[in-house]
């Protein structure tokens, strides 16, 4: 992201209509401009440093580059590659990358629109590598030349549950959307479609509710090395 352009919205309480004057905001994200004799080297933004940082970002890439962060990120980033089906624009797409930025998948992949919506992303699309598939064929053509293997998510009468499923290492997890949820064409390219155990009296949970569960699965596994029984 670029230093001049928004950062996320300050963190404020909202409160019930009263006769008390209105409370102040309950902090500010980020810090203010630079204090005493500035840095040296490549990676500080010289204009975060003049005007405070507000990003929503970990302290320690307080001030640096966007492109800084980006490389920084590049060069640890997991195995594990996320795809999405965006047949219908799911509102679900942004909490996703969020999510995907926060475990550090290697890219997003959104299969069918290129247009999604951004809201939930709180703008760590800008730091998350996002590949666009018109179609699941590009999509498949993609993860075998890579070696990857496709891992649907979804509640299938042939799904495993994810709960004893060794996720492998190389995987890209897919999950479809509200409604219809996966694909046909997804469910039979995938290796094997996992189910999320559920107890209750819904069909399924939300989709970006399901993508945080999978993905944290995958750590569990493959940086916890916890396995299944
Ligand atoms: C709301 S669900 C779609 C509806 C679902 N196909 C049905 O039969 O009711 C949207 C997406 O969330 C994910 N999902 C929701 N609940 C899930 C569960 N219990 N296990 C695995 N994936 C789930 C899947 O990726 C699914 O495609």
């Amino acid at each position: 992201m670029a230093s001049s352009e928004l950062p996320d919205s300050p963190v404020t309480e909202t409160s019930e209509p009263s006769a008390e004057p209105s409370p102040e905001p309950l902090h500010e994200v980020g810090v203010g401009p630079w204090e005493g004799e500035w840095p040296e080297g490549e990676h500080w933004d010289p204009e975060l440093l003049q005007n405070g940082d507000r990003r929503n970002v970990l302290d320690q890439y307080r001030y640096w580059k966007h492109d800084a962060i980006v490389a920084e990120l590049d060069s640890r980033r997991h195995d594990f590659h996320i795809a999405i089906e965006n047949w219908q624009h799911d509102l679900n797409i942004g909490t996703v990358v969020r999510t995907a930025n926060a475990f550090l998948a290697k890219e997003v992949h959104i299969i069918g629109r290129r247009r999604w919506n951004r809201r939930g992303a709180m703008v760590t699309d800008k730091y998350q590598h996002i590949r666009h598939h018109p179609t699941v064929d590009d999509f498949v053509a993609w993860a075998q030349a890579e070696g990857y293997t496709i891992i649907g998510i979804d509640i299938f009468p042939d799904s495993v549950p994810l709960e004893t499923y060794d996720l492998p290492k190389r995987s890209v997890l897919v999950f479809g959307q509200e409604g219809p949820g996966l694909s046909a064409e997804v469910h039979e390219a995938a290796e094997a479609t996992l189910s999320i155990e559920q107890f209750g009296s819904t069909r399924s949970i939300n989709a970006a509710s399901a993508a945080a569960i999978a993905m944290h699965a995958w750590i569990r596994r493959h940086v916890f090395n916890q396995r299944v029984s």
